[in-house]
């Protein structure tokens, strides 16, 4: 089972690295952290837009410090440019998923609005 949806999850992001719509919803893994502590956490594109929510808010391509990515273009994996470890300039990818995902549902939050979850378990849940 573990096999089958590893190589489901492959063909997902090998795809996905020329796609210009999202997924309405997918299941988010760092392969280079296997074994993982964590269960995957699904992410829904479709319940994000619905809050209106650019999708510049997300995706960047940076160029001096400013965002040159625009909606049609093309989207790069966060794993294209995050890695393991962080670089000079940006952090690593667990911390590039945890500072956007939790950052804003606890910025939202503290700013009384409607907002995700910041519990681990609420993110990482065994499906
Ligand atoms: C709240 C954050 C967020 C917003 C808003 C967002 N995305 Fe994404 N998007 C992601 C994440 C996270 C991934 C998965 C990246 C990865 O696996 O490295 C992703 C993946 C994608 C992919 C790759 C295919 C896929 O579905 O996995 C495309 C294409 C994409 N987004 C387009 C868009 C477009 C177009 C918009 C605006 C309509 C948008 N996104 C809004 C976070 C967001
Ligand atoms: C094309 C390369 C590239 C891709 C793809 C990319 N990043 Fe980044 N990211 C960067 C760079 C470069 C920086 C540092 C930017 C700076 O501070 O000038 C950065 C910075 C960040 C930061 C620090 C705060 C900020 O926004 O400046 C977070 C968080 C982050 N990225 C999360 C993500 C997530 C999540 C994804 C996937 C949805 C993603 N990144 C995709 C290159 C990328
Ligand atoms: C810019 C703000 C923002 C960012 C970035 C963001 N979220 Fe959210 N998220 C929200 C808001 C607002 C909601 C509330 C949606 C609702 O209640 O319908 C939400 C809801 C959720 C939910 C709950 C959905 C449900 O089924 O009830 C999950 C899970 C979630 N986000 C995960 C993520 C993950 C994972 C990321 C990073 C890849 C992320 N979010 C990035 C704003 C954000
Ligand atoms: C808002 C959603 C969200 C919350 C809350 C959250 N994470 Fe994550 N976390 C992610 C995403 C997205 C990834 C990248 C996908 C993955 O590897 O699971 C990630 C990755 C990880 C990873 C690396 C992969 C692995 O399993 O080894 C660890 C460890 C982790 N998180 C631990 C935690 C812990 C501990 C907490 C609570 C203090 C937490 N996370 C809270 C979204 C979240």
């Amino acid at each position: 089972m573990a096999l089958f949806l590893l190589g489901n999850l492959g063909v997902i992001w090998a795809q996905a690295s020329l796609a210009t719509k999202p997924q309405p919803q997918s299941l988010i893994q760092i392969p280079a952290l296997k074994p993982w502590q964590k269960p995957p956490v699904t992410f829904s594109h479709q319940q994000h837009e619905g809050q209106q929510i650019a999708c510049t808010t997300c995706h960047h391509e940076y160029d001096r410090g400013c965002n040159r990515w625009v909606q049609g273009q093309p989207v790069k994996l966060c794993q294209e440019c995050h890695l393991t470890r962080p670089q000079a300039d940006r952090p690593d990818l667990k911390n590039a998923f945890h500072q956007q995902c939790k950052g804003c549902h606890l910025k939202r939050r503290q700013q009384g609005q409607q907002a995700g979850p910041i519990r681990c378990l609420d993110c990482h849940r065994q499906t």
